[in-house]
């Protein structure tokens, strides 16, 4: 969702906040903007489009000041419009906030700061949050604390005032925030990206916390009793040059390549955290994996592995739809929370009530510190860096390979699962070129259609959920992912001559009868993509896999779906990184 990042320091703070937001962007990128404090004065720039178009247009690096925050928005509450963009300021515009998540008692506030003779100028949340701090007497943090408690929500906030020009306000209710502490500043932003090339200590803020930042000096309280808490840094393990693009036209790109190497240290599992996750499977009758979107089509892999060598069942929920059932959680009950980001809202909601149940929690996830990783019993991270491309490609694979790891080791055959895992690895880098080329020219005879299909069965049918995804969020070209044999009782009616069809196919358990759906649609007119070990004489199209054990098939086949979603977006011309109407982390619900 939106990203927000401040920096209080000594130099200039216009060219570090316009590089960090740009690292930000990924969360949302309608519109974006600046505000600094400097001279008695608030100095606000923003518009709507990328940031190097409000940049080009409205020079946000020029802000004067070294106090300063900024925003990068997905828009909730109001349209995408210049008025509707971050900071949001109070009537006397002495106040600027900026603010990542949702206000649920808008509307309420709206009436009673209307009333109060507030001019709202715009149609945000937002915006209420600036005229009401402007309500409060004190400082800047005890107005904060005093808004904060008229506020339901999910929030994190920064805001400045020129009545305080040195300091900036920090707060976290359900919605992420990290404090950056670095040799000549401190930072605030939603997640460590736009403050990683300054500073590898990070303190996270849980909920109700706020810090009081000030030149070289952070305090942190909690906003409720007011109290003062003891935080202390930790150490990021990512790098600066880990969330570039070196060298590669996007990200998404540099992330697909990346995966033979993000196979190898997903595997890279600490024996003690591993074992404390096992245990917790192994204790609970009542094993439910909830997650969103790719993570969840991890997830149903993850089922299966589960399944097929252990012999332990599990349930897999759509995590919005998990919030409904999660009364239902007992102490017997695990939830196995995948997420790339660890910040996803629906997934926190469901694993929060389930644990007021008693349940316990085990999480998957690549952002360690996150709130899904704090919040969990036992935590396995995905050990694949930074991933930046909206489309999530090497967390999935990572994501795969901790639950083959999880599974293996759940079995007691931890040492066959590293032998596969590792096969799987080599044959991934050496197939990647072959694969780059095949699916470019494949897509490129794509670009004119509107609808495509995937089938699989078994172990595949996530990959061909997730091929479709991909295909969707970044081309644009409609498609759906099914259960191959679940065709022929309505979808193959949309079957019409030249549909593509990319049949998930590997001669494992569901060779045959994948075919004959895969033949069905032929016999319809569908042009027939056969991803496989084997080429076959059904197939218009052919793209090879190296041949692996069953259950590791979805770690090879989702590779060229991945690569033939990124080119056909190219060829038709989308910001791949930044696909319409999406955000890298949904931190709303
Ligand atoms: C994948 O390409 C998507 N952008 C999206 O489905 C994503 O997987 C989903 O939002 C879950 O995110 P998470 O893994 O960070 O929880």
């Amino acid at each position: 969702m939106c990203g927000i990042f401040g920096v209080v320091g000594h130099r200039p703070a216009g060219p570090i906040l316009l590089e960090g937001l740009k690292k930000l962007e990924y969360r949302g990128y309608d519109s974006c903007g600046i505000a600094s404090v400097s001279e008695g004065k608030l100095h606000v720039r923003k518009g709507i489009g990328k940031i190097d178009e409000v940049e080009q247009r409205h020079g946000l690096s020029g802000v004067p000041g070294t106090v300063a925050l900024s925003h990068s928005r997905w828009a909730t509450h109001g349209g995408v419009t210049d008025q509707n963009a971050h900071p949001h300021t109070d009537c006397a515009g002495r106040i600027a906030i900026v603010h990542n998540g949702i206000i649920e008692n808008f509307q309420e506030l709206k009436r009673e700061l209307h009333q109060k003779g507030h001019r709202i100028a715009s149609q945000t949340d937002t915006e209420l949050i600036a005229h009401l701090l402007e309500e409060f007497p004190g400082s800047l943090e005890t107005k904060m604390a005093q808004a904060a408690a008229r506020i339901r929500g999910s929030f994190a906030l920064l805001a400045v005032s020129t009545e305080e020009p040195h300091k900036m306000v920090a707060l976290r209710c359900e919605s992420p925030l990290v404090i950056g502490i670095g040799s000549d500043a401190i930072y605030a932003a939603s997640d460590v990206m736009p403050f990683l090339e300054h500073t590898d200590q990070a303190i996270f803020l849980e909920d109700h916390e706020m810090a009081v930042i000030t030149p070289g000096a952070v305090s942190f309280e909690n906003v409720r009793t007011r109290s003062s808490v003891n935080k202390k840094p930790r150490t990021l393990q990512w790098t600066a040059e880990q969330a570039g693009k070196e060298g590669h036209p996007h990200f998404m790109i540099k992330e697909i390549l990346e995966q033979p190497a993000a196979i190898q240290n997903a595997m890279r599992q600490d024996p003690d955290k591993l074992e404390k996750f096992v245990q917790l499977i192994r204790n609970s009758r009542d094993v439910k994996f909830v997650a969103c979107g790719t993570s969840r089509h991890a997830a149903l892999v993850g089922r299966y592995a589960i399944n097929r060598l252990a012999g332990k069942t599990a349930e897999v929920y759509i995590a919005s739809e998990f919030s409904y059932f999660a009364d239902q959680s007992t102490p017997d009950t695990l939830i196995i929370a995948v997420s790339q980001s660890g910040e996803t809202a629906d997934v926190l909601v469901g694993l929060r009530k389930a644990k007021a149940k008693g349940a316990k929690v085990a999480s998957i996830v690549n952002v360690v510190g996150s709130s899904i990783d704090r919040e969990s019993d036992a935590s396995l991270s995905l050990n694949c860096g930074p991933e930046i491309a909206v489309a999530s490609t090497k967390a999935f694979t990572a994501q795969l390979v901790v639950l083959y790891v999880v599974a293996h080791a759940l079995a007691g055959k931890s040492a066959e699962g590293t032998a596969a895992l590792k096969q799987v690895a080599a044959h991934a880098a050496d197939l990647m070129p072959q694969w780059n080329e095949t699916t470019r020219a494949l897509a490129a005879s794509w670009t004119e259609h509107e609808h495509v299909y995937f089938l699989g069965r078994g172990v595949n049918f996530p990959v061909a959920l997730e091929g479709a995804l991909k295909l969707k969020e970044i081309s644009y070209i409609h498609a759906e992912g099914m259960p191959a044999g679940e065709l022929k009782h309505g979808t193959l009616a949309l079957i019409e001559t030249h549909t593509p069809v990319v049949l998930l196919n590997p001669h494992d358990y569901t060779f045959v009868d994948t075919l004959s759906n895969g033949s069905e649609t032929k016999a319809r007119g569908a042009r027939l993509i056969g991803v496989s070990d084997r080429s076959n004489e059904a197939y218009d199209a052919y793209i090879p896999l190296p041949q692996v054990a069953e259950l590791f098939y979805p770690l090879v086949s989702v590779l060229p779906l991945q690569l033939l979603a990124y080119h056909a977006a190219v060829l038709r011309g989308h910001d791949v990184d930044r696909p319409r109407n999406l955000a890298k982390s949904v931190t709303v619900r």
